[in-house]
C-alpha cells in the first residue's frame, strides 16, 4: 500500500549518503540484521495491518531519534528526514484508521455478498 513511498524514502536516503561521500549498502543478506523493525509473518488481514502499524511506529521512532541526533549539525539531512517522518506518521494514521474501520468493512462485504 505504501510500498512506492517506502522505496522513495530509500532512494532519498541513498542519494543523500552518496552526496555526503558514503556508499549506501543495499545488500539484502545484511538488511534484516540492520533493520530496526523485524519481519513477522501474519496469517490474517488484521494481524498483517497490526504488524505494519508496529513497523511504521518503529520507523517513526527511528526517524525522530536521527533528527534529534542531527540537531543543527546537518540541516539538509535533517529536513529530508523530517519530510520522511511526516509521511511515516501519515502511514501510521491510515493504518490505525483502517484497523478501526475494518470490522465495518467486513460487515459491509457480507451484506453486499447476499
Ligand atoms: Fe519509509
Ligand atoms: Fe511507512
Amino acid at each position: 500500500m505504501h510500498a512506492n513511498e517506502e522505496l522513495g524514502h530509500a532512494d532519498l536516503i541513498a542519494e543523500r549518503i552518496v552526496q555526503l561521500g558514503g556508499e549506501p549498502d543495499f545488500s539484502p543478506d545484511s538488511l534484516t540484521s540492520r533493520s530496526h523493525a523485524e519481519y513477522v509473518a501474519a496469517d490474517s488481514l488484521v494481524d498483517m495491518i497490526k504488524e505494519d502499524l508496529i513497523a511504521e511506529r518503529i520507523a517513526i521512532d527511528s526517524y525522530r531519534e536521527m533528527i534529534q541526533y542531527l540537531s543543527d549539525q546537518d540541516p539538509t539531512t535533517r529536513r529530508m528526514l523530517e519530510g520522511i517522518l511526516a509521511m511515516e506518521e501519515e502511514h501510521a494514521d491510515e493504518l490505525s484508521d483502517l484497523l478501526n474501520d475494518l470490522p465495518l468493512v467486513l460487515k459491509e462485504k457480507k451484506v453486499a455478498a447476499k
